[in-house]
């Protein structure tokens, strides 16, 4: 099979493969997901399967309405404000499940995690659907998300029926996590901060999670390529360092850029293209830690995060 065949942009393909319980790619605003629909068990089993992911870390339910959204979580005073506020949008809001939920959706907990996609594919789709979808990002557990549908071919091709192309995400980083009970917390920073919504609600947000909610992307190692990832706080500092590398005969590639919002959509891209050039150690400048620049630095210290098994340099 030619594997470009998989990718498309026929919304009504999309939809009939999902509806008999296929598993496509999805393009969304943050990065692109890997899309079933919520209540088939199979086709939810299989997206665990494809990405290698422990069941442990539940699925995100990405809806097109509040309202769908009220049939799988409650709603408290705030989190209706904020999805009011937020959707459709980069904001995932984790709440109390209804008993609509299935439990292979969130592995037993008694939250579940919903969103409304800013996208147009993503919510032609939902709307035509009239359903439901699971979707994590569409890349092997661990690994670097995608924001492009070459990205998804390049990680996980013929595992999916097709992948429908909606041109690059234009944020480029995972939606914000906000868990909202009778605490309002930010379980992982996205282009939503923390003042956006504090903005909405007038109270406090926080920005570190306590407590056992708190799977997501929180292991320390994560969002990886297979370069070592090393941070520092400035451009000089960069430049040292490569310079140093570079005297130990390592292939080095320097990310620098002061833009946040343009870094964000770059930086998936830019980790991927070290892989496949080869590049031995990625030399990154730490954002700024204010809006998506929290969110950025987040993803840098998981992708430099000491790996299982490997060394350090
Ligand atoms: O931007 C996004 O959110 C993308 C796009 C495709 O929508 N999706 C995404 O999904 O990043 P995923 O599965 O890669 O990350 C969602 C995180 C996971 O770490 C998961 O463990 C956590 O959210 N999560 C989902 N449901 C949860 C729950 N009920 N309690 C705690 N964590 C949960
Ligand atoms: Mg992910």
């Amino acid at each position: 099979m030619n594997k470009t065949n998989h990718i498309t942009q026929d919304v009504h393909l999309a939809v009939e493969v999902l509806r008999r319980g296929g598993l496509i790619a999805i393009p969304t605003e943050t990065v692109y997901g890997l899309a079933c629909l919520a209540s088939n068990s199979h086709a939810v089993e299989k997206v665990f399967l494809v990405k290698g992911r422990p069941k442990s870390h539940p699925l995100i339910v990405h809806v097109a309405s509040v309202e769908q959204a009220q049939k799988w979580g409650v709603f408290n005073k705030h989190a209706l404000q904020i999805a009011q506020a937020f959707w459709p949008g980069p904001l995932t809001l984790l709440v109390p499940r209804t008993s609509l939920v299935p439990n292979w959706v969130t592995g037993n907990r008694d939250t579940v995690a919903i969103r409304i996609p800013n996208h147009e594919v993503a919510l032609q789709v939902l709307n035509i659907l009239d359903d439901a979808i699971v979707a994590p990002s569409a890349n092997k557990f661990g690994k670097v998300s995608p924001t492009s549908a070459e990205h998804v071919l390049d990680d996980l091709g013929s595992e999916v029926e097709l992948i429908l192309d909606g041109g690059p995400s234009s944020i480029g980083v995972e939606s914000t996590i906000v868990e909202c009970s009778h605490t309002i917390q930010i379980l992982r920073p996205g282009a939503i901060s923390d003042l956006d919504i504090e903005h909405i609600v007038r109270t406090k947000v926080s920005t570190k999670p306590t407590g056992l909610s708190r799977a997501p992307g929180m292991m320390e190692s994560h969002y990886a390529p297979k370069a070592k990832v090393v941070l520092c706080d400035s451009s000089a500092q960069s430049l040292a360092i490569k310079e140093i590398l570079i005297t130990q005969g390592k292939t080095c590639l320097v990310i620098d850029e002061n833009d946040q919002k343009h870094l964000a959509t770059i930086l998936y891209s830019m980790l991927r293209d070290a892989d496949l050039l080869h590049v031995e150690v990625i030399i990154a400048v730490r954002s700024a830690d204010t809006g998506i620049g929290r969110a950025i630095n987040d993803r840098l210290k998981k992708a430099s995060a000491q790996r299982p098994g490997s060394d350090s340099i």
